[in-house]
């Protein structure tokens, strides 16, 4: 892991603290839906006005591209009020007047929260003189939104990069970097990593990463039809990708001669059509027929992906098995992920996820908090399996 300042050397008493945060939450009917990524970000944010540093929180929320009312950050600022159990104020400009008027009357412990960065569109074009604009409302720069670090935006990359601010990762960016770290550069072997999902075409260069770092490599979702192409079986109305079975040839031939074991469905659960108890049945995978779908892994699939994590030392987890939205088709992702929090209780394996639909699919089976660490990125932990060293994380890194 590269060497970062650490925000336990910060002296934020009396200082304006930039703290970007990732406050891009789900809303609905104009209110947060979803605030897993604010209570990620909470300790960070109590513990720099605990020490009375001026908090002043700096946010993107969806994509505008213009000011939007309804993209605006005060309903989530509300939002972190309740879960930080501090006053958060509010002001409706990110950089300018209106934001140095609300700084200038804060007090030493205060927060506050800025309007939505997007709401200027230097913010994703990453341009510097938006970025000294920001720089200039503080002293200290923390960056604590890893699932944004995969964008090279003004408040997160150029923010550092035009200015003098010191920059320090937050509490939460820290304990994301430390579980990649755990995950890939020291990890317990043997590891195993389960790639579900839906395409190959979007995860080749995660194919290609974790084939390098690996013993063993388990495919699943919509993704796994194109590899049984690959194998020579029929997959009848599944979803998959004609173009690319010839990647997926050359990823089992790769593997093969990297001494990787791939791990694909034995069996699987059909139906004739994608909906909720849709009518299914079992099948082993030299079975299905033309009108068959593929929606999920089959029984034994599912103790063979098992049998594997109980051989792990380390799992790495990104993309559900099946058509987790429907059920019964979330059953496979279900079962694997209760073994994995089984496992990792018992002190067995130490077991990373990461990615939406894998987070949501890991809430359906309750097993979020029994997992070493689940992490709130989306595309950004996607990219770190990669193994690229993401822009915002990139300009934290002391040379
Ligand atoms: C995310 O939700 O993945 C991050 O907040 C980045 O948002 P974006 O995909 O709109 O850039
Ligand atoms: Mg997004």
């Amino acid at each position: 892991m590269p060497s970062f300042r650490r925000l336990d050397d910060a002296a934020v008493k009396g200082k304006r603290v930039l703290v970007r945060v990732d406050l891009n939450v789900p809303m609905a009917n104009g209110k947060v839906a979803d605030s897993t990524r604010i209570a990620e970000v909470a300790p960070t944010i109590a513990e720099i006005a605990g020490k009375g540093g001026k908090v002043i929180l700096l946010s993107h929320l969806n994509r505008p591209k213009k000011p939007d009312p309804k993209d605006s950050l005060r309903p989530v600022a509300a939002e972190v009020a309740r879960i930080v159990k501090r006053p958060v104020a509010f002001a409706e400009d990110c950089v300018g007047p209106v934001a140095q008027a609300a700084i200038a009357k804060m007090a030493d412990g205060d927060i506050l929260c800025l309007e939505n960065t997007r709401f200027h569109p230097e913010e994703e074009k990453n341009d510097k003189e938006f970025a000294k604009k920001l720089a200039a409302l503080g002293d200290i720069f923390v960056d604590d939104a890893f699932s944004a670090a995969h964008r090279e935006h003004a408040s997160n990359t150029a923010i550092v990069t035009v200015s003098k601010l010191p920059a320090y990762p937050g509490r939460a960016m820290t304990a994301e970097l430390k579980a990649l770290a755990r995950a890939f550069e020291h990890p317990e072997h043997p590891v195993t990593a389960i790639v579900g999902g839906a395409k190959v075409s979007t995860k080749l260069d995660l194919l290609g990463h974790l084939l390098a770092k690996v013993e063993t490599l388990i495919i699943g979702g919509a993704m796994a039809n194109t590899f049984l192409m690959a194998q020579g079986h029929a997959v009848g109305k599944s979803l998959y990708e004609s173009d690319l079975v010839p990647t997926a040839r050359d990823i089992m031939a790769k593997a093969k001669s990297l001494h990787r074991e791939i791990v694909l469905p034995v069996d699987a659960v059909v139906a004739a059509k994608l909906s909720d108890h849709a009518p299914s049945r079992v099948l082993a995978v030299g079975e299905v027929g033309e009108a068959d779908m593929i929606l999920d892994i089959g029984p034994r699939t599912v103790e063979h992906v098992i049998s594997v994590l109980a051989r792990s030392k380390t799992l790495v987890w990104n993309g559900p098995f099946g058509a987790f939205e429907h059920e019964p088709f979330d059953n496979g992702t279900i079962e694997v992920a209760e073994a994995a929090a089984e496992l990792t209780t018992a002190g067995k394996l130490i077991s990373f996820a990461g990615g939406g639909d894998t987070v949501a699919a890991l809430n359906i089976a309750g097993v979020t908090d029994r997992l070493t660490h689940v992490s709130t990125g989306g595309g950004a932990f996607l990219e770190s399996l990669e193994g690229k060293t993401l822009p915002g994380v990139r300009v934290l890194i002391v040379p």
